[in-house]
């Protein structure tokens, strides 16, 4: 019989290669914290970053938006709801309809000239987009709008040089 502690016989793993399994699990976690933290910084590109507008977008005609209204469109791609609201006789703006804290669609209100997000009370200023209350980080991304010949257009951001 040895004269090893019991423990010893029912591990038998030596010092040194206790030190090779830390190192082993140490590479695992530092490889898939890194494979992580790439995943959602991808993801967070794909949910976060309006993407790039390059066309011009025929949203409505001026008849069709009473003063006070919105329209629901989709911009620069189909997978990008956003709002086109008519705060007066001539007066437009679009922003994406997704709210900037968790996405839930924003409605527009006109009483109050204010962009709503019902899931968690957010809200932003119909006028530029600015967050005015609650938990939204950020003003909601805005695109141009120009009317013409009687339409209204959604005209992709002009690129700063
Ligand atoms: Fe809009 Fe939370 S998703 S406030």
């Amino acid at each position: 019989m040895s004269d090893q502690p019991h423990w010893k016989t029912n591990f038998p793993v030596r010092q040194s290669e206790e030190h090779e399994v830390s190192r082993r699990q140490f590479c695992q976690f530092a490889c898939g914290s890194a494979a992580a933290f790439g995943a959602g910084w991808i993801v967070k590109q794909k949910l976060f970053s309006a993407p790039v507008a390059t066309e011009p977008k025929l949203v409505a005609r001026l008849g069709e938006i009473e003063i006070g209204g919105s329209r629901l469109f989709q911009y620069p791609t189909a997978d990008h709801p956003c709002i086109l609201v008519r705060l007066g006789e001539s007066e437009f703006a679009a922003y994406s309809q997704s709210c900037t804290h968790l996405m839930c669609p924003v409605h527009y209100r006109h009483e109050t000239r204010q962009l709503v997000c019902p899931c968690h009370e957010g809200f932003f200023s119909a006028e530029d987009g600015r967050v005015l209350a609650g938990p939204p980080p950020r003003a909601l991304p805005r695109y141009p709008v120009e009317v013409r010949n009687g339409e209204i257009w959604i005209v992709p951001k002009v690129q700063s040089v």
